[in-house]
């Protein structure tokens, strides 16, 4: 992959090859998209400390993630559809996840399904949980989970209604695609994405079908999360996940501090500090603002994570500056399966570990738990205004 030196570059390559519904279904945030453009604009907002005349030899960007160790503070974030970016996506960015040493995350709305990844890999892998309506389905989801030894439960918080994307209902995103006019003028020029679908092993969502009632057909995302994710979801439920899976849990999706002391009590491993990637309530802050205010309040009592808008090093140091133990990567990886493939994962994972290490350097730091507010620059203000 010559001339790629960051993730736009790769966010481009994607968006030439893969269909136009697929990137946007990715790339575009719910209504407005005022919060997916703030996720971006207040981490850039962000200014670094250059420090200088520090020994930065021998720097090392890995750590521990939930205990465990990995070579970076990032995991790969769940994505719906993500074999619909490059045939066998889930595999593919699983494969890249293992060789790189951080975790991947398999969302409940993949195309791969556990099984498939399960065979593809030989370390665990996440598995990200929506709840449905039929328990039973839950069930048995969870305990194939648990067949497959994935190492984390990922429960996500804030999507029992789906916010709208005017994207997917202009495009008619349907899994697999719909055949329609524009559409094959669309895939007829993406012939390389077209060919990887065609060899990939499913064409639809592979931990549902034949498991849940209305997913053998063309059916499209907004529709059958309305009939079927349920809106009851309340903290109560942890209990009962908890009940089945014994494993570690991650609450995806906390934005506000109340509901943050909440989940700090739940038995909780970690929580994710997101706003779904601006994809969900659009208006809500950027997640980067939220981030001090809830490590302040329960930092200490559950690991944090931080998702919405990481697109390089620089923005992992900055979530890490303000209380962040590792990071959640999304856009920024699925961009690099639509651009190439496995090995276009294997590159967003790599311009962000270069980015993160040169960064680090340039602050005056060799080591990511030596990250803190000190390397931002406006520390003494950030210090005066706790005093
Ligand atoms: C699903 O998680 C989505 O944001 O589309």
């Amino acid at each position: 992959m010559k001339n790629i030196t960051c993730i736009d570059d790769l966010r481009e390559l994607a968006r030439r090859r893969v269909p136009r519904a697929f990137f946007q279904y990715a790339d575009h945030g719910s209504y407005s998209m005022s919060t997916l453009r703030a996720n971006r604009d207040d981490l850039e907002r962000m200014k670094l400390r250059q420090r200088v005349m520090v020994d930065v030899d021998k720097r090392d960007t890995s750590t521990k993630i939930l205990g465990e160790k990995a070579a970076l503070p990032i995991a790969l974030a769940p994505i719906g559809l993500l074999g619909m970016q490059h045939g066998d996506g889930e595999i593919l960015a699983a494969r890249a996840a293992q060789e790189a040493g951080i975790p991947f995350t398999l969302s409940t709305m993949s195309i791969g399904s556990i099984e498939d990844v399960a065979a593809a890999v030989d370390k665990p892998f996440w598995f990200q949980l929506y709840v449905i309506r039929d328990r039973g389905f839950m069930k048995a989801l969870i305990e194939r989970a648990i067949a497959a030894k994935c190492s984390a439960l990922v429960l996500t918080v804030d999507l029992q209604i789906l916010g709208q994307r005017h994207c997917d209902i202009k495009n008619g995103m349907t899994v697999p695609p719909e055949i329609r006019v524009r559409n094959i003028i669309d895939i007829a020029t993406k012939p390389a994405w077209a060919l990887s679908i065609l060899k990939g092993k499913r064409k639809t969502f592979g931990n549902l079908a034949g498991h849940v009632k209305g997913m053998e057909n063309v059916t499209s995302l907004s529709q059958w999360t309305a009939s079927q994710f349920d809106p009851t979801l309340n903290w109560k439920d942890i209990e009962w996940i908890r009940s089945i899976w014994p494993g570690k849990l991650i609450l995806k999706g906390i934005l506000d501090v109340e509901d943050a002391k909440v989940a700090a009590k739940t038995g909780a491993s970690a929580m994710i500090v997101s706003n779904h990637g601006g994809r969900q309530l659009d208006g809500a802050p950027s997640s980067i603002s939220a981030l001090p205010k809830i490590a302040d309040a329960v930092g200490s009592d559950i690991e944090i994570m931080f998702d919405g808008g990481i697109r390089s090093g620089q923005d992992v140091l900055r979530a890490l500056a303000l209380g962040a133990k590792s990071c959640m990567v999304g856009r920024a990886y699925v961009y690099g399966l639509g651009a190439g493939g496995q090995a276009g994962v294997a590159k967003s994972i790599d311009i962000i570990r270069r980015e993160l290490d040169v960064t680090m350097a340039l602050c005056g730091v060799k080591r990511i738990d030596e990250i803190g507010p000190q390397v931002l620059a406006d520390y003494d203000r950030r210090m005066n205004a706790r005093a």
